[in-house]
């Protein structure tokens, strides 16, 4: 990642479904999933360019902060691995904190990046909030001299030119561009290096209108987006029997994996937008799979808690 100059690029792969040739259009997958096995898909991105001037600047520490399930947090415990930071992570929730071993047992994302070496910090909902206080980064920073603080889900300017890097001259060909939504830093990098006629489909994975300003603000004065907010299955990692079904039969059909809390929410939408004849005929639409299977294993846990189907990571692709 680090040492390498050249722009690297993911595979475009078509899907074939019925969906699309009843509707004339097509779809393709951009398989940033593919980038690295535990640095995935837009975390590779958002790492790139923050990895670098976290070794221009000398420092030695990675601190960030994230959920117990974040994508974001076992990257950037990879990305201490591979490139020689310590790592500490600061977790959503004190409870989690009060049985360490238990936690570890239980949730896989915690455990693999303590296994690469991150130390994990577990705060109050309260004083997570805080995170980006300009009293509690200073307080960090007095504490940690030596650490590079990134913020939650790894969005800041640099992660946001890193995810320019996903378009590359073959995304050009694409009429429409779609892409599951957090903290809006994804969606931002790709409008950026977008081309005026090509439209950029967002598709938040979080309930609310926040998203909209954030982007805008990010990404002024381009205006070749939108956010299709009526696929969050009401909220932040909420899923149901609904969403289960389609990610399971999307791989049985296509032979792609897609993760419960980001792009399984993105394909569904795009996919009920193709069956309302959203798309012109004829459109090419290419999805951004930015990673986040890693995710599944801790959503099959309380899948089974909840005595849900679970998401069927059995068929290989
Ligand atoms: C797998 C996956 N896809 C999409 C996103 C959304 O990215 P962003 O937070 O930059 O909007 C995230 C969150 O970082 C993610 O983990």
């Amino acid at each position: 990642m680090v040492p390498q100059e050249n722009k690297i690029t993911s595979k475009i792969q078509p899907v074939s479904l019925k969906a699309l040739t009843e509707r004339n259009v097509s779809l393709s997958i951009k398989r940033e999933d593919l980038l690295h096995p535990v640095i995935s898909g837009n975390k590779y991105r958002k790492l790139y360019f923050n990895i670098k001037e976290a070794k221009r600047l000398g420092k030695k520490i990675l601190i960030t902060f994230g959920g117990a399930f974040s994508n974001h947090i076992l990257a950037t415990a990879g990305a201490g691995e591979k490139f020689d930071f310590e790592t500490i992570g600061i977790i959503r929730g004190d409870e989690l904190g009060k049985n360490i071993e238990k936690t570890l047992s239980e949730n896989p994302t915690l455990r693999a990046a303590h296994k690469m070496g991150m130390e994990l910090k577990f705060v109050s909902r309260t004083e997570y909030r805080k995170k980006e206080s300009p009293e509690f980064i200073k307080t960090l920073e007095t504490l940690y001299p030596e650490a590079y603080i990134l913020p939650e889900g790894g969005t800041n300017d640099l992660a946001i030119q890193g995810c320019e890097q996903i378009i590359d001259t073959e995304t050009t060909q694409f009429d429409y561009i779609c892409v599951a939504v957090g903290t809006g830093g994804t969606i931002s990098g790709i409008i950026k290096a977008s081309r005026e006629k090509q439209t950029i489909l967002g598709f938040p994975a979080l309930k609310g209108n926040f998203l909209e300003e954030i982007v805008q603000n990010h990404v002024a004065p381009k205006s070749n987006w939108k956010l299709e907010t009526a696929f969050h299955f009401g909220g932040y990692a909420k899923i149901n029997e609904e969403l289960i079904t389609f990610i399971n039969n999307f791989k049985i059909e296509t032979g792609i994996q897609l993760d419960p809390v980001y792009t399984g929410k993105m394909m569904f939408g795009i996919l009920k937008l193709i069956e309302k004849d959203y798309f012109p005929e004829h459109a090419k639409i290419i999805a951004i799979h930015t990673g986040g299977l890693q995710g599944i294993e801790g959503m099959n846990t309380l899948l089974n808690k909840k005595g849900l189907p679970l998401l069927n990571t059995e068929i290989n692709e």
